[in-house]
């Protein structure tokens, strides 16, 4: 069984996540989408609440299954005998960060996990959680960035009442 997990903060998940998603689960026989714990940011949704979309948005993809975690990637990939790591690149800014966590995880895993990195497809370059939250919260529309159930549930969270 080939697995792979993608991780991230999800906060929320965007289209261009989906494509991601998508494309990497007809690559392998299962993919986790992991929702990290991260206890320094604060996040618009609760990591159970991402968990919750994350599964909601990805229903229809069969082998993919939705997960969290807490600390080292390494170590969550280790206990769940995962090797790849998958993680979207929109543009030549994201290659910079991404290159060192992929470089520092294999290093540090003693080269046990490895990073595939999928290009985002074009129509999501532009797109990230934050723009997203911050479009929202202005009562902005975001039906093109999220899907229909995720904005309303991000303009709840800002209580947009003409979005609701
Ligand atoms: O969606 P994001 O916030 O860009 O995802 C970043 C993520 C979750 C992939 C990265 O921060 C991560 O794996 N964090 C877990 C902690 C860890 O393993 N750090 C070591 C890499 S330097």
């Amino acid at each position: 069984m080939k697995r792979a997990v993608y991780p991230g903060s999800f906060d929320p998940v965007t289209f261009g996540h989906l494509d991601v998603i998508r494309r990497a689960s007809e690559m392998f026989d299962v993919l986790i989408v992991s929702v990290l714990n991260n206890k320094v940011k604060t996040p618009l949704f609760s990591v159970e609440e991402r968990v919750k979309i994350l599964q909601e948005a990805t229903k229809d993809i069969p082998n993919v299954q939705v997960d969290s975690f807490t600390g080292l990637l390494i170590n969550y990939a280790a206990e769940h005998d995962i090797h790849v790591a998958v993680r979207g690149l929109r543009a030549i800014t994201d290659f910079e960060y991404e290159l060192q966590i992929a470089q520092t995880n294999r290093k540090l895993s003693g080269e046990k996990l490895d990073t595939m990195f999928l290009t985002t497809s074009l129509e999501y370059a532009y797109l990230s959680s934050s723009s997203v939250k911050e479009i929202a919260s202005f009562g902005g529309d975001v039906s093109q960035c999220v899907p229909e159930f995720v904005a309303k549930l991000i303009y709840e969270k800002y209580h947009i009442q003409d979005r609701i």
